[in-house]
C-alpha cells in the first residue's frame, strides 16, 4: 500500500490546474459572549452574526500554509475547503468560514477569494475566476447534509459536486482524517489524490509512537471524560511505561480508588471500568496526589490545594496540585518518548492553569521525542505562551491522533492509499 504525497503531484506539474485541498480550519473562535468551538456550540450566541468574531488560535491555519504555498508557488489554482464547528447540515452564519478566509489571506500575504457556498453558484464562479497561483476558500462543508451523511449515496452525490470543482485532491486535514465524511473519504475516490505536507508529517511522527518508541515511553492524558479516552487507554497501557492522568477525568479514577470527589466532574458509570484499569495497570498509572479545589466553576472562585483523598464534599477539583506536578515532572524527566493529550485543569482560567503549564514545561525540558496531540492541548501550549518549537511535534488532530494510536483505520488515510 502506498500513499503518494504532494511532491508526486508537483512533479506531474500543477500549473493552471485546479487543485482541491481539504484542510482542517476548524479553529476556536471567540465571540463577545465567550469562546465557542465544536464541542461547546450550545453556549454559542444565537444571533448568528459573525461580527466581532476573533480567531482564538490560528494554529490550524498556519499548519496548512506549507502545502498551500507549495501549490501556489507552482502555479496551481488552489481551492481550499474545510468544516468549522458542528452546524447541522444547513447554513448557519455563526459557523461561517469568512473570518478564516481573512486570516488565511493575512498569513499567505495574498488575497483569498471566499465563496459563499460550497458547491453552488458562488463556489463555481469563484473557482472559475481563479488565476494561476491564486487561492479560494469555500464556505463550511457542513452547511451541506451530504458532507457528514451516514448514507453512502447521499455522501457520494455531494462528493460528485465537490470533485467537479477540481482536477486533483490533496488531503491536508489531519484533524479530520478519522471522519468518514464526503470531503475526506469520498472525494479522493473520484480524483487523483495525495497527502499534503501536514498529513504526511503527522503520520510520520505518530507512526514512530505506534511502532517502537524509545523507552521510557510516558503518556500524559487529561481532558474531561474517561469515556472519550477509554479506547486509547486500553490500547496504550500495554505499550507505555507510565500513564499520567490529570484533567477532569482524574476524578473518576480517584473515585475508583475509593476517594470522595465532592462536586468534581464524575462519570459514575465509568468508575468500575477505571477500577479494573487500575488493577490491570501494573502500577503504570499515576494519579494526582493533590488537587486544586474551588467553590464554583468560575475564574474568581475561592480555591485551595487539598490532598486527593480529602476533597471537601461541597467543592470541585479544577486542576492538579503542585505535588502532583512535581511527581509527573519527575516521571517525564526520565522519558525518551512522550505523548500528551488533554489539559490537566481548566487552563483557560489563570487560577487553574498551573497544572497544565507545569506539565507542559516538564515536557519541553525532557530529552525526549515529545508529541502534543489534540486541538485543546495544542491550543493550551499557545495560550500559555510556551515556545512551540521546544516540543518535537504539535499535532493538529485531537480525535485523529488518538484514533491513530488506538490502531484504528482512519477513513481519510485509507482513502489516500493506492
Ligand atoms: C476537531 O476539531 O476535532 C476536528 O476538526 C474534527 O471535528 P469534529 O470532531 O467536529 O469532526
Ligand atoms: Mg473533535
Amino acid at each position: 500500500m502506498t500513499i503518494r504525497n504532494l511532491d508526486d503531484l508537483l512533479a506531474e506539474g500543477v500549473t493552471g490546474r485546479r487543485v482541491l485541498v481539504r484542510a482542517d480550519l476548524n479553529v476556536p473562535l471567540d465571540k463577545q459572549t465567550g469562546a465557542i468551538n465544536d464541542h461547546d456550540s450550545a453556549s454559542a450566541p444565537q444571533d448568528g452574526t459573525p461580527d466581532g468574531v476573533r480567531i482564538a488560535d490560528d494554529g490550524r491555519i498556519r499548519a496548512v500554509l506549507p502545502t498551500l504555498t507549495a501549490l501556489t508557488g507552482a502555479g496551481a489554482k488552489v481551492v481550499v475547503f474545510s468544516h468549522l464547528g458542528r452546524p447541522k447540515g444547513s447554513p448557519d452564519p455563526q459557523f461561517s468560514l469568512r473570518p478564516v478566509a481573512a486570516r488565511l489571506g493575512e498569513l499567505l500575504g495574498a488575497q483569498v477569494r471566499f465563496a459563499e457556498d460550497t458547491v453552488g453558484d458562488s463556489a463555481r464562479s469563484t473557482v472559475d475566476a481563479l488565476a494561476d497561483g491564486e487561492v479560494a476558500l469555500l464556505e463550511n462543508l457542513r452547511f451541506n447534509k451530504g458532507e457528514t451523511s451516514k448514507d453512502d449515496a447521499e455522501r457520494g452525490a455531494f462528493a460528485d459536486q465537490l470533485a467537479a470543482l477540481g482536477e486533483a485532491y490533496v488531503d491536508d486535514a489531519f484533524g479530520a482524517v478519522h471522519r468518514k465524511h464526503a470531503s475526506v473519504f469520498d472525494v479522493p475516490a473520484r480524483l487523483p489524490h495525495v497527502a499534503g505536507r501536514l498529513v504526511l508529517r503527522e503520520v510520520e511522527v505518530l507512526a514512530k509512537l505506534a511502532g517502537k518508541p524509545a523507552r521510557p515511553y510516558v503518556v500524559v492524558l487529561g481532558g474531561s471524560k474517561v469515556s472519550d479516552k477509554l479506547a486509547v487507554i486500553e490500547a496504550l497501557l500495554p505499550k507505555v511505561d507510565r500513564l499520567l492522568i490529570g484533567g477532569g477525568m482524574c476524578f473518576t479514577f480517584l473515585k475508583a480508588q475509593g476517594h470522595e470527589v465532592g462536586t468534581s466532574l464524575l462519570e459514575q458509570e465509568m468508575v468500575e471500568t477505571c477500577r479494573n484499569l487500575l488493577e490491570r495497570s501494573e502500577g503504570k498509572i499515576m494519579l494526582p496526589v493533590d488537587v486544586v479545589v474551588a467553590d464554583a466553576f468560575a475564574p474568581d472562585a475561592a480555591h485551595d490545594t487539598v490532598r486527593a483523598d480529602a476533597i471537601p464534599s461541597h467543592r470541585l477539583g479544577l486542576d492538579i496540585g503542585p505535588e502532583t506536578v512535581a511527581g509527573f515532572a519527575a516521571a517525564l524527566s526520565q522519558a525518551k518518548t512522550i505523548f500528551w493529550n488533554g489539559p490537566m485543569g481548566v487552563f483557560e482560567m489563570p487560577a487553574f492553569a498551573n497544572g497544565t503549564r507545569g506539565v507542559a514545561e516538564a515536557i519541553t525540558k525532557a530529552d525526549a521525542l515529545s508529541v502534543v496531540g489534540g486541538g485543546d492541548s495544542a491550543a493550551a501550549v499557545r495560550a500559555l505562551g510556551l515556545d512551540e518549537s521546544s516540543f518535537g511535534h504539535i499535532s493538529t488532530g485531537g480525535g485523529a491522533s488518538l484514533e491513530y494510536l488506538e490502531g484504528k483505520t482512519l477513513p481519510g488515510i485509507a482513502a489516500l492509499e493506492d
